[in-house]
């Protein structure tokens, strides 16, 4: 038998013109903000798994104790043999543990961090000899829509956007990212994981742990843009700040300058006051309610909804 390898797709290129130009905007603004795309380089990727193990970042195990409990339900819903869309697939780790049950045709794997993709689904084709296995290594933070060749007429597509991705965007920016989702689902649907909102304390020893893994994950940020960008940051002289607005039912996440800082990069300068803060990351914290009429507003006309036993985590099956 012919060992299948698999294909790689690359339109994300991290040097772009308009990316760093829209860095250095960002940067320039007050309050200055910053992609969290930046977190995942190679590193940030492995930093972001770690958190994953941490005790206080529950969404991780709570979403995989509800996969346990409900894959085989979520699986007779969903149905098999069609094409598998994993969005932010990081090492592969949930969708391996899906496969099984799911049984697709064919599974595409889209990340941002492209290296550290290709050696997750080398790893993932070992196990899974037969599967027609796709790499897309793109940036989708702006819209969903794959490249045109990945996706052909006739699949079933179900798309699969798990770990509280979506919490990333603003309710707005998560109502147009959907329906860019719904657009392209052709007889499937979408299964997505959502951290729902629960005590503040419990929040925000999730985006700040003791260990201090999260806040290299935030500070690693700084590095990646001197190497994308050209600035020169020194992560050290940078604290970070992880908070739950309540109002807006969001944990923020900031990185604050310890002192006086001037940062440079080729053509530009910026002064950051000591406390002045760089916005990195939202994380939006909804209702089983709010999000399902967040689906509603994108287009999806039914959903399924299983939740933990502690309530504090939700995975949605969406249907055209
Ligand atoms: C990827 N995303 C769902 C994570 C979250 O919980 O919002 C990113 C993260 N940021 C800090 N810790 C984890």
């Amino acid at each position: 038998m012919t060992r299948r390898k698999p294909r790689f797709i690359q339109t994300h290129q991290s040097d772009s013109h308009d990316e760093r130009s829209a860095a250095i905007a960002g940067l320039m603004r007050t309050p200055a903000d910053a992609s969290p795309k930046y977190f995942y380089d190679r590193l940030g990727s492995h930093l972001f798994d770690a958190i994953t193990e941490l005790p206080e970042y529950y969404p991780t195990r709570t979403e995989a104790a509800i996969f346990a409990a409900h894959g085989a339900e979520m699986a007779q819903q969903i149905g098999g043999r069609s094409t598998f869309i994993d969005l932010g697939a990081g090492n592969c780790a949930k969708a391996a543990s899906l496969l099984p049950l799911l049984d697709p045709a064919r599974y595409v794997a889209v990340d941002i961090s492209a290296d550290y993709l290709r050696d997750a689904l080398r790893r993932l084709q070992k196990e899974h000899h037969a599967l027609d296995v796709v790499g897309v290594g793109m940036d989708f933070s702006h819209s969903p829509t794959l490249p045109s060749g990945v996706l052909s007429q006739e699949d079933r597509t179900v798309f699969f956007y798990p770990g509280s991705s979506i919490g990333n965007f603003t309710p707005d920016e998560a109502a147009t990212f959907l329906a860019g989702i719904r657009a392209q689902v052709h007889g499937g649907g979408l299964l997505i994981g959502v951290d729902l909102v629960k005590p503040k304390a419990v929040l925000e020893a999730a985006y700040d742990d003791a260990l201090g893994v999260t806040a290299a994950f935030n500070l690693n940020l700084l590095r990646n843009l001197n190497r994308s960008v050209g600035t020169d940051f020194d992560p050290r002289q940078w604290r970070h700040v992880a908070l739950f607005n309540e109002g807006a039912s969001r944990i923020e996440m900031h990185l604050e300058a310890r002192r006086e800082v001037d940062v440079r990069w080729p053509n530009g300068r910026r002064w950051f006051r000591e406390g002045e803060r760089i916005h990195t990351e939202i994380s939006c914290k909804y209702t089983v309610d709010s999000f399902a009429a967040l689906l509603g507003r994108a287009g999806f006309q039914s959903n399924q909804c299983w939740t933990s036993a502690d309530g504090w985590f939700a995975v949605f099956w969406a249907r055209v």
